[in-house]
């Protein structure tokens, strides 16, 4: 069975004591459920969190170790201050900053080799989804970021699926919508490596998840929770859709 995980992606926003504050709230609403929840604040804040009860991540990081690559972060960086996750290829960091497949399969290698976990993201423009090939190129996401690992290093990994159109758009996907596409995924892992490989991979959904629709979104068989964004700075509505798992 594939973790249950909703993690909070808080991309550029807060202040130190913003973040502080957030999470000592989110700390203290913590629940019973079998649900691992995760926060991606910005990387800045990171050393002074808390991460007693949430696992801290970052939200971008570079492939190399060390050395002149003004403005990134390296895992060991990353490590030294307790994250213990970060995001691969968000389709803002695809989309504005230009990451290519080609750059986040380096990145997953580096995770891989410095035992860093990640949350793979992959997900469709608009254009692509109404023109019907959303599903080629989801695929191709992951077959040339992703799709190379060994069958041990494919074990557990974590996808989210974030249809671009539904990023900070308020645009939700159908749970069908979202559901037809975890399930495709899950086939691609298991047609690539096996059937019970696929079974340990949690694909959680992104783009405006929020707390009115996420019990129907987590209740798609192939859903295994959730990336917010907009909805993880607020404590009540974060802590609702991690409830939605109830
Ligand atoms: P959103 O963002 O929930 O604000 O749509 C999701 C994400 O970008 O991970």
């Amino acid at each position: 069975m594939p973790k249950k995980i909703v993690a909070g992606n808080w991309k550029m926003n807060l202040n130190a004591s913003d973040a502080n504050a957030l999470i000592s709230a989110l700390e203290k609403k913590q629940n019973t459920l079998d649900v691992e929840v995760m926060a991606f604040p910005p990387s800045l804040f990171i050393s002074g969190l808390s991460k007693e009860k949430i696992r801290i991540g970052v939200q971008n990081f570079y492939s190399k170790d060390k050395g002149a690559y003004t403005g990134e972060i390296s895992i060991l960086q990353a490590k030294s201050v307790g994250a213990s996750i970060g995001l691969i290829g968000h389709s803002e960091r695809r989309s504005l900053f230009g990451e290519t497949n080609e750059l986040l399969k380096d990145k997953v290698d580096a995770a891989l080799s410095q035992g860093f976990s990640f949350i793979f993201c992959c997900g469709e423009p608009l254009e692509v989804r109404e023109a019907g090939k959303e599903n080629e190129f989801v695929k191709k996401q992951l077959e040339e970021s992703l799709f190379h690992l060994s069958e041990e290093e494919m074990k557990g990994c974590v996808i989210a699926y974030e249809p671009v159109w539904a990023i900070g758009t308020g645009r939700t996907a159908t749970s069908e919508q979202a559901e037809n596409m975890h399930k495709e995924i899950r086939s691609w892992i298991a047609e690539e490596y096996k059937k019970e490989v696929a079974e340990t991979v949690s694909i959680l959904y992104g783009g405006s998840c929020k707390p009115s629709n996420a019990r129907e979104l987590f209740a798609c068989p192939n859903v295994d929770g959730g990336l917010i964004g907009g909805a993880s700075l607020n404590v009540e509505d974060f802590s609702s859709i991690i409830n939605s798992f109830e």
